[in-house]
């Protein structure tokens, strides 16, 4: 018999078992079921992450909660309702696709509802504000079942959003986390740094998915002691969008592709730069030289200073002396 829970979690848990009898067994429930085959979730994956959906209704939710006993102060700190200014409660949640985000052992205690129908005044993503039970900086989707994976994959695999982490998952892919929309927190990286110092980081293909990429990095060197691999995924696809088009094989590949840091800073840095222009290549390569001044291992260093002088046809000895130079400036 599982312990008793305290009553915010086991309303979350009400709540979410409620939202998928909804989806997979109601009359009510077949505009969510349509929308999540179009979105190619089947019933395995529905299951697995305990996705559900909230009717258009203002107060079904609430009727039912009610029903199972919760007193008006402990709905109305729950975060699943909105209340008017009379204090009444309404459901938060209306015509969405509920997705349970859990804590660390894995029990639901905060909801991101996604919009199905295409009003666009309507915002994409509707999330549970912050509670006694959910504190959004420090909550990762998947966690407490990637972190299982982990152990026996080694690495885990961040995403912007919980339908990539879906789609990972369908491709083989049981390790994927997401920090959910609001941008990676310094308290995540730490959870994660707690299971795995292996992390491929693999945000959208887009310019927002790339800059998040970026400060990404940032949060994980602050940290120390992270082996980091980078996808970027072509055409400004997203993990889930990629796998649609291109299938779980060619998904995988790409995961297993993951660039160096180094890789995807010099990547970057040359779309920054004219490489036509002499004075721009100059800047390029005095930029790149310091980023790899960086690294603490001279094999790495050798490599990548090797493979500079081979794409830019500067010599070796003359990138090499600006390495040393850069070293020095460093310590
Ligand atoms: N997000 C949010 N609110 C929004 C937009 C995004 O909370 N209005 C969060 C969601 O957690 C989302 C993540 O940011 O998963 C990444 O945003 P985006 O790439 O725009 O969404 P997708 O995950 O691609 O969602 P979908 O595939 O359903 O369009
Ligand atoms: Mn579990
Ligand atoms: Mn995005
Ligand atoms: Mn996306
Ligand atoms: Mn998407």
């Amino acid at each position: 018999q599982p312990v008793k829970l305290n009553p915010l979690m086991q309303m979350h848990q009400d709540a979410a078992d409620f939202y998928q009898q909804i989806l997979l067994t109601t009359k009510i429930g077949e505009r969510g079921l349509n929308y999540a085959r179009q979105r190619e979730l089947d019933d395995e994956l529905l299951k697995h992450f305990k996705i559900g959906y909230a009717p258009d209704r203002r107060d079904l939710l609430l009727t039912y909660l009610k029903e199972q006993g919760y007193t008006d102060e402990q709905l109305a700190e729950s975060g699943l309702f909105v209340q008017t200014q009379d204090g009444r409660l309404f459901d938060r949640f209306r015509d969405r696709l509920m997705f349970p985000m859990s804590d660390e052992t894995g029990h639901p205690v905060a909801f991101s509802g996604r919009r199905i129908s295409d009003n666009p005044d309507e915002p994409k993503y509707i999330n549970s504000p912050e509670t006694s039970i959910f504190n959004k900086s420090d909550l990762l989707f998947h966690f407490s079942e990637a972190k299982k994976h982990a152990r026996k994959e080694g690495h885990l695999v961040l995403f912007e959003g919980h339908m990539d982490v879906i789609s990972a998952y369908k491709s083989g892919i049981k390790t994927g986390i997401a920090s959910m929309g609001t941008s990676l927190t310094q308290q995540q990286v730490y959870m994660i740094r707690r299971i795995t110092r292996q992390v491929v980081i693999n945000y959208d293909g887009d310019d927002p998915g790339i800059h998040a990429a970026e400060r990404a990095v940032g949060l994980f060197k602050q940290a120390g002691s992270f082996d980091l691999g980078i996808v970027i995924l072509p055409d400004k696809l997203d993990p889930d969008e990629y796998v649609k088009q291109y299938g779980a094989e060619s998904y995988q590949a790409a995961i297993t592709g993951a660039i160096s840091t180094t890789d995807f800073f010099l990547l970057r840095l040359k779309k920054k730069y004219n490489l036509n222009n002499e004075r721009e290549q100059v800047a390029y390569l005095s930029e790149a030289v310091q980023e790899i001044a960086t690294l603490q291992n001279p094999v790495e260093q050798d490599l990548y200073v090797g493979r500079l002088a081979k794409e830019t046809g500067v010599s070796l000895d003359a990138l090499k002396m600006n390495l040393s130079r850069a070293r020095r400036r460093q310590r």
